[in-house]
């Protein structure tokens, strides 16, 4: 089995991204010694922005192909996804390997895999929160692993800026959720 953990957060060892995407791949190699672990850190390594002679390029989408479970670190930014992560999705979404469109519609090619994601967020975003409409990480997520046939699980740290008690019983509560995950 191949896991591949993709991080993007750009804060280092404070990282509550980083810290619940590695404690999702400890679970995972618990529960799978023999697992292979591959590691893309895309703020120590960025991918550079899309341009159309990068899809010459497949090596980051067979990487990903390759994969049996993906686990990303997912930070909030500015309301969504960093860029880092933005520009390894635009290497994985592409026509023909992870998607196909059909007279029926759009056809997600990658299903079979497991996709975890390790949500930080400051703030709170669920449906009664008034913030929830600037909610454009996790949807975003569930949408464009939804179109490549993919439906990826969760485990979220939400209110991570709202005072130190907060953010370590959210950090506790996701690091906890990472134990069932694996079972
Ligand atoms: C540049 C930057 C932008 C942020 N923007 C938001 C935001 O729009 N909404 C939010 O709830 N939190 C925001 N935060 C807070 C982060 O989501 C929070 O600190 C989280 O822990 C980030 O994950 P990380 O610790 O893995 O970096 C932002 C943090 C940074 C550094």
């Amino acid at each position: 089995m191949t896991i591949l953990h993709i991080d993007s957060s750009i804060t280092g060892e404070q990282s509550a991204s980083r810290a619940i995407s590695a404690g999702i791949v400890e679970q995972l190699r618990a529960g799978n010694p023999a697992a292979h672990v591959v590691h893309r850190d895309l703020v120590a390594d960025p991918l550079p922005h899309l341009t159309l002679d990068a899809f010459a390029d497949s090596s980051v989408v067979e990487e990903f192909l390759g994969a049996d479970t993906v686990v990303i670190g997912a930070p909030m930014y500015n309301f969504t996804l960093p860029t880092q992560l933005k520009a390894w999705l635009d290497r994985i979404i592409v026509a023909g390997k992870t998607f196909r469109y059909t007279e029926a519609g759009p056809d997600g090619l990658a299903g079979g895999k497991r996709v975890i994601v390790a949500l930080a967020r400051g703030g709170f975003y669920d449906s009664s929160s008034p913030a929830s409409a600037l909610e454009h990480l996790e949807s975003y997520l569930r949408g464009v692993f939804g179109f490549i046939g993919i439906e990826p699980e969760f485990v979220a740290a939400d209110g991570l800026n709202l005072g130190p008690e907060q953010r370590e019983n959210s950090l506790r509560q996701a690091l906890a959720e990472t134990v069932r995950l694996a079972a």
